[in-house]
């Protein structure tokens, strides 16, 4: 089947739907989401979204913490305009239904929080489930827009370009004419062409045993974005959050940085305080010092985690700002108001992407990427906390500028599209080679490509996933595609991004530490890594469309 629409958006979190809201005045939409249209890393955000508000702070107080923080990597327009225009973005949400948790003194004012690298309360919250709130009220405004469809549990596999089409002659810039997308529940591909095709999909941090992301982060929009031949930029530095809840059974639950600026103290197991020795804003010191911080004391300790002690705050307090993670807790016999939290650093958020201009177009012209997919000049080498959200709304917004004004030249383009062609593919009768490569890679990239790297490791890591890719590729043309081979195909192909651009990096900056280049050399390596995609790599699939 094909469908027809003026604007193909891929991801329903807060980049996504935030654009829908506002393309829906030029023309129709379509959200492609591979789960529940809620589900997505925005669902579950809990710090909140920094943006200055406060009198005693100002715009060039948090442009120099995003710089700091950013370790030399920002491209410094972009932190200018994205902090500048956060207030305006942030009036926007207020008026589709936001609601952030205000004072009780005076209810006309934002409760402003703190996080780590952070030099002033600048973070609006709804409590500790800001993300969960961003997201009801944009699917219900979403909701309430005719011309917006939203495919729940549909898949994009690949983009379509009209390069790639047999007997299309290419003269000028190449065009994506729209994407090829599984229907995971019926099992049949569809054709969806678009004036104007839109990658939201969020993050990677399923590439790692442990991460706070969802199961929908497989860096689905990067791999594709990659094969399709778009410019990818800085994927060495993912992210790694400090403090995660440290249980057996507690999958990876993220413990707010909000904690720490209520006062929250990291202690090693024995009570002594220790990040004093690290940073000068101690325990409220930027991601990357804090995560390292915690590496090297339990490398030195042998044990699994640290302690985050809030327990000095009064009761009442910590439950009314943090009822979520108290609650949470307390299911695993935990009561933080009396008790330190164990922790341990967990993957979180990945800083490069698929790189785009300052109204988030990528370098294959009419496809545009927003929101944690995209590589924006914001984050640099390490993203300042609670900058996330604001990106996704300020980029979203500026996207639509740009669209709303290319919209009335870009035509449909009435080229043919062949309907995917799944070329004598049959049954897979070994899924479990599918499950044995999803543990391998995230083994591998965990064991080799984490907080600490060396020369030596990734290069074990690269060896390693070029044999997964190999045996991936080969079981991709053979097997009648599901939702796990392509989620495995995608945190693959990622995988091997960011374990090339390790590798090109000779230097330590922010979140990539390589133990044989410990020092930040400014002279060779003030540069983003930038991978192409070689074009003879590209035709290397069963189906020419496939990418
Ligand atoms: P997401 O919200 O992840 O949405 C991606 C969407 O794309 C989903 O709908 C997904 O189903 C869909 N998708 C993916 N692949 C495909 C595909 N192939 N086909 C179809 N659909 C697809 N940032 C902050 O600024 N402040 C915070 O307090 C904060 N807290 C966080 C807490 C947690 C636990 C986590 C995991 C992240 C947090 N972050 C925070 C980071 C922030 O939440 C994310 O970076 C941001 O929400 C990403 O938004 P997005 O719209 O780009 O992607
Ligand atoms: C958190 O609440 O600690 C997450 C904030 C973020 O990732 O920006």
């Amino acid at each position: 089947m094909e469908i027809k629409t003026d604007f193909l958006i891929l991801g329903s979190g807060i980049a996504g739907l935030s654009l829908a809201i506002k393309a829906v005045d030029l023309g129709s939409v379509a959200i492609v989401t591979k789960k529940e249209k809620i589900e997505s890393s925005t669902n579950y955000a809990q710090g909140g979204i920094a943006a200055v508000q406060a009198e005693t702070d100002s715009f060039d107080s948090h442009i120099e913490d995003t710089l700091v923080c950013g370790a030399g990597l920002c491209k410094i327009d972009v932190v200018k305009f994205v902090v500048e225009e956060g207030p305006e973005r942030i009036r926007e949400l207020v008026d589709w239904g936001v609601q952030f948790t205000r004072t009780k003194d005076h209810p006309d004012r934002f409760d402003l929080g703190r996080e780590g690298g952070h030099s002033a309360r600048r973070i609006l919250h709804a409590h500790d489930l800001t993300g969960r709130e961003i997201e009801r009220a944009l699917s219900e405004m979403a909701g309430t827009k005719p011309n917006i469809c939203i495919y729940e549990n549909h898949f994009a596999i690949d983009l379509i370009l009209k390069s790639r089409i047999p007997g299309q002659a290419i003269t000028g810039s190449d065009r994506c004419l729209g994407a090829y997308v599984l229907d995971i529940l019926r099992g049949e591909i569809h054709t969806f062409r678009a004036r104007f095709v839109i990658l939201a999909t969020g993050g990677t941090g399923k590439v790692y045993l442990i991460t706070t992301n969802p199961d929908i982060a497989t860096g689905d929009g990067v791999a594709m974005a990659y094969r399709a031949g778009a410019r990818i930029a800085n994927m060495e530095f993912i992210q790694f959050h400090p403090t995660c809840l440290y249980h057996p059974e507690a999958k990876a639950f993220l413990i707010s940085e909000a904690v720490r600026g209520e006062g929250a103290i990291l202690k090693l197991k024995n009570g002594t305080p220790f990040m004093d020795k690290y940073h000068p804003m101690k325990s409220l010191a930027p991601r990357d010092v804090v995560a390292q911080a915690i590496d090297t004391e339990l490398k030195k300790s042998g044990d699994e985690y640290v302690l985050l002690d809030i327990s000095h705050r009064d009761r009442n307090f910590i439950i009314g700002r943090f009822p979520h993670i108290y609650a949470r807790c307390l299911e695993f016999g935990l009561d933080i108001t009396r008790q330190p939290i164990p922790v341990a650093p967990a993957a979180h958020y990945q800083c490069g992407g698929v790189a785009v201009d300052a109204c988030g177009e990528s370098s294959i012209p009419g496809v545009f990427a927003c929101g944690e997919v995209a590589c924006t000049g914001l984050h640099g080498a390490n993203r300042l906390a609670s900058n996330s959200l604001l990106e996704a709304v300020v980029f979203s917004h500026r996207m639509f500028l740009r669209m709303k004004e290319r919209f009335p030249s870009v035509a449909e383009d009435l080229v043919p599209i062949p309907a995917w062609d799944p070329r004598g593919a049959t049954e897979s009768d070994e899924s479990i080679v599918v499950s044995h490569n999803w543990d391998e890679i995230r083994s591998c990239m965990s064991n080799y490509v984490g907080i600490v790297r060396s020369d030596k490791r990734l290069e074990r890591a690269a060896r390693r996933v070029e044999l997964i890719n190999r045996e991936i590729d080969e079981y991709y043309r053979n097997f009648l595609i599901t939702r796990d081979l392509l989620e495995l195909r995608n945190i693959t192909t990622v995988a091997g991004l960011i374990v090339k651009c390790a590798r090109l990096r000779k230097e330590s900056r922010g979140l990539h530490f390589n133990i044989n280049y410990p020092e930040r050399d400014d002279e060779r390596w003030l540069k983003d890594t930038v991978l192409i995609q070689p074009s003879h790599d590209r035709g290397n699939f069963s189906n020419p469309l496939a990418i």
